[in-house]
């Protein structure tokens, strides 16, 4: 098991390059399921669960090989198999979308069901609408969710909840599908453009990718292509508020600036001065951080995947703020470990009401998620004294890569204790 100490305290400074977006890098190199050849996907980030990614393709019969720097090989022909293995879906619940393209591919999928996790329930009652709406037989067995259809038909989807994975898993199989389909309501995330960027790229017909209506024209077979992943806006975000949170000054560079207006906006909103350059952001943190309230939503609506990062940096602001979490039902299993911190934060239904303190002391901590340990790394930094954070590989190490490495960088007095 690994475990970080930060000795908090010290401003960070300097520069930090942003790595690939795990949650495009993950359905990208899931789609391949649907091509046929070779396709060099780079800028993929080494995370714990891009590695539980290629291991499923591979259990699948895909030949995929990782090479320096940040590309993923992946060769593909014929038949896969068609049984998601328990032990790897499991691990990663978001993974469930690798159904779509296993069924278009073999007219058969047999995936574990996801259950619940640290943030939420994770039911995939979405996949399976779109899935029968494109023709195909749904059974549950013995955990698994079976899938069958000779041939998907083309037909229009209505998403209840613009889900993310839902969105990706129906766009990849409606690509090989009999006919056109739409997909209303769809997720509008930089990553779902990404998706369709790189099937596109492979011969798919994908219009409206990044609007709530996204229409796919099938096609008989896909050609496999190489392809660069978009930047982590969730990493940029997280280092964005470490300058902020710590006082300090820090350029965040190979950043997409349109991905991330709703963060910098909400920074800006704190009182933090961001200078945005072509793929950059310049951020200076204010002498005094201002209580701000902020609701997630989908994109383009503030993320999800950065409230507990920001919930760690208003526990410092001057006032009272309130954060309101609409996505996932429990994901504020941060905020008692920042309370072990000294933050002031009550839980009230779905929302949280964060009373700023002027300071936060270091503490041992759990981590629950990775989300929940990047806002505890951040409480860390900014605490007086020692923070000892657990379970790094469980949970950060699955979405940030080199973390320590660009913190220490940056001035962070942070280590792995082993
Ligand atoms: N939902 C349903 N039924 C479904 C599908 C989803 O009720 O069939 C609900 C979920 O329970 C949740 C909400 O819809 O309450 C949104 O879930 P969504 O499907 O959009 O999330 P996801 O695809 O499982 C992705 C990211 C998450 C990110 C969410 C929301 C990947 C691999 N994961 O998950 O990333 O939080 O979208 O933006 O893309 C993370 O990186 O830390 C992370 C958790």
């Amino acid at each position: 098991m690994r475990k970080i100490i930060i000795n908090g305290g010290r401003p960070l400074n300097g520069t930090v390059k942003v790595s690939g977006a795990k949650n495009s890098a993950l359905p990208i190199l899931a789609s391949t399921l649907l091509l046929s050849g070779k396709a060099s996907i780079t800028n993929v980030p080494l995370l714990n669960d891009v590695i539980t990614m290629m291991r499923v393709l591979r259990v699948l019969g895909l030949r995929v090989e990782y090479s320096e720097p940040n590309t993923m090989n992946v060769w593909i022909n014929g038949k896969v198999r068609h049984v998601a293995p328990y032990e790897l879906v499991t691990k990663m619940r978001a993974s469930f979308f690798i159904i779509g393209p296993i069924l278009a591919r073999m007219g058969l999928a047999k995936v574990p069901l996801p259950g619940g996790c640290a943030i939420g329930f994770r039911p995939v009652n979405y996949y399976i609408k779109g899935l029968e709406a494109l023709g195909a037989k749904i059974e549950m067995e013995h955990g698994f969710v079976i899938a069958k259809a000779s041939k998907l038909k083309g037909a229009p989807i209505y998403l209840d909840f613009p889900s993310v994975g839902a969105t990706e898993s129906l766009m990849m199989a409606a690509t090989l599908a009999d006919g056109d389909t739409v997909i209303e309501n769809s997720a509008k995330e930089p990553e779902i453009i990404d998706l369709a960027n790189f099937l596109n790229k492979c011969g798919a017909k994908i219009s409206g990718a990044g609007t709530q209506s996204i229409t796919i024209k099938g096609v008989s077979s896909l050609r496999a292509a190489d392809y660069r992943v978009i930047p982590d806006r969730i990493e940029a975000g997280t280092f964005m508020v470490a300058a902020a949170i710590t006082g300090g000054d820090v350029l965040v560079e190979n950043i997409s600036p349109e991905h991330i207006s709703s963060i910098v906006t909400k920074l800006q909103e704190a009182g933090v001065s961001i200078v945005m350059g072509k793929n950059s952001a310049r951020v200076t943190a204010p002498q005094g951080i201002n209580a701000v309230d902020i609701k997630t939503l989908p994109y383009p609506g503030f993320p999800t995947d950065m409230q507990p990062q920001l919930t760690s940096m208003l526990s410092l602001a001057k006032g009272t703020s309130v954060i309101t979490e609409s996505i996932f039902e429990n994901r504020f299993m941060h905020v008692q470990e920042l309370k072990r911190m000294g933050a002031d934060i009550q839980i009230e239904g779905h929302s949280i009401i964060i009373e700023g303190v002027p300071h936060l002391s270091g503490a041992p901590v759990r981590t629950s998620d990775l989300r929940a340990g990047a806002a505890l790394i951040l409480a860390g930094l900014a605490a007086e004294g020692e923070t000892l954070i657990d379970d790094m590989d469980r949970f950060i190490d699955r979405g940030y890569e080199k973390i320590l490495s660009k913190l220490e960088r940056l001035g962070a007095d942070a280590k792995e204790v082993k």
